[in-house]
């Protein structure tokens, strides 16, 4: 059909390039930045061996059989004009951790893109990203020119999945950066009836432990990539139906025994509400969690959690936004804590317990959540509360089929 049109107005792409004036470049860029692509790190050999690399936008697949992919250096690129001699280059595909190196990449000079220990080069001297998300070894197989730019075909020799490859992929769109993570579809309508339905059968366990311990309890599910509040016991706590974002550092009881999408969630929405994340300090947060069999939260009560959070969400929702107010919030839940988590004596900072309690497939189905206790109470206390909590929890696991994932042993401080 392209072909047909072309036949028919006897035009050639080239003749059609020179004839219409180009769109003034801020026209050209705010359209073609609606475009969203992945970034990639073209890597290569210079003259005398040394590591030559560019970040582009523009890689992508052309060929299955045979095995090419492509991207689009400009004429004058330095970096282009290495891979050419070379004949060589590796593409690294980058994650979403990797905004800071893009962007360091990007500002160097070229004698200092590969100073740290992000690199690694194989035996021809060509860089490769440790972390990537993917990579391929190509060689030069043709390069076609496209104006001012030039499209290098390379045909792929390897290529293969790297350790990144479970982490998003780091997107370029409208100038910005950004990550992609995809919709969590883990629970339907159907199963959030199931959830509600085993939510209300268990309400007065949760009510009663709320009596005998005087703290307030809450029953909480994730539904897609939300928090959902589905019974809580005391009138105090008039959260029911509330729902907020799963996202990091909160409710790392969820993320700790969940599925990679989830967990995934967890980490974007998080991303997406404050910019940027602490993975080190995630990953340390899941694994202490994992450790203990629970979760604790400080610097906030279940009231202010809970409020603060069906206040931002419902002005957000009204405002048809309101993700900075959303944002705000959450920075502040997360201020301080790195150190609150590695305090050897939980019980002066923790503000809330969340405790597990497991579905059939050992993930965790709802979330046992105490607070109103503290800070500052003494290690008996805490004991006796958290002792309580998990006893309660094993219980509701129990009641309603579900099974602790092997190894799952708390540990009482
Ligand atoms: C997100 C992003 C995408 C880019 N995509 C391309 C691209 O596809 N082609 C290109 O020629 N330059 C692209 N650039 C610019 C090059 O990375 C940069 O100009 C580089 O220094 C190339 O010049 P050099 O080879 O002479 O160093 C991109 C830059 C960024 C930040």
């Amino acid at each position: 059909m392209a072909s047909q049109t072309h036949q028919q107005t006897g035009l050639r792409s080239d003749h059609v390039a020179r004839s219409s004036p180009p769109p003034p470049k801020s026209r050209w860029r705010t359209v073609l930045g609606r475009y969203p692509t992945g970034i990639t790190i073209i890597t290569s050999v210079d003259e005398s061996g040394g590591p030559i690399g560019m970040v582009v936008g523009t890689f992508t697949s052309v060929s299955e059989d045979p095995p090419l992919v492509g991207f689009l250096p400009q004429r004058t690129s330095r970096t282009y004009a290495g891979i050419r001699r070379a004949g060589r280059f590796r593409a690294s595909v980058l994650g979403a951790e990797h905004e800071g190196l893009c962007r360091d990449f990007f500002a160097a000079a070229p004698e200092d893109r590969f100073s740290g220990d992000a690199w690694e080069f194989d035996e021809h001297g060509v860089p490769r990203l440790r972390g990537a998300v993917a990579w391929f070894d190509a060689t030069v197989h043709d390069v076609l020119p496209a104006g001012d730019h030039v499209m290098v075909l390379g045909a792929v020799a390897d290529l293969g999945l790297g350790p990144g490859a479970d982490e998003a992929p780091l997107v370029f769109l409208n100038g910005g950066y950004g990550s992609f993570a995809p919709p969590v579809t883990g629970v339907d309508l159907a199963e959030l009836g199931s959830r509600l339905r085993i939510a209300a059968g268990v309400g007065d366990l949760v009510q009663g432990l709320a009596r005998d311990l005087d703290v307030e309890c809450a029953l909480s599910t994730v539904v897609r990539d939300q928090v959902v509040v589905l019974t809580a016991a005391d009138n105090r706590l008039p959260y029911v139906g509330t729902c907020f974002p799963f996202a990091a550092p909160m409710d790392p009881g969820f993320a700790a025994w969940c599925g990679p999408d989830l967990r995934r969630a967890w980490v974007e929405n998080a991303r997406r509400l404050m910019g940027q994340v602490d993975t080190h300090l995630l990953d340390d947060t899941i694994a202490l969690v994992r450790e203990r069999g629970y979760a604790i939260s400080f610097g906030h009560t279940l009231s202010e959690h809970f409020g603060g959070l069906a206040a931002e969400a419902r002005s957000g929702r009204e405002a048809g936004g309101g993700r900075s107010d959303l944002a705000r919030l959450w920075e502040r839940m997360a201020t301080g804590y790195a150190d609150y988590c590695r305090d050897p004596r939980p019980q002066a900072h923790a503000h809330t317990l969340q405790v597990p309690v497991f579905g059939p497939d050992q993930c965790v189905a709802f979330e046992l959540m105490v607070g109103g206790f503290g800070p500052g109470i003494g290690v008996e206390r805490f004991r006796a509360i958290l002792t309580a909590a998990l006893d309660r929890a094993a219980r509701i696991t129990e009641l309603t089929d579900g099974t602790p994932p092997a190894g799952y042993v708390p540990k009482l401080p």
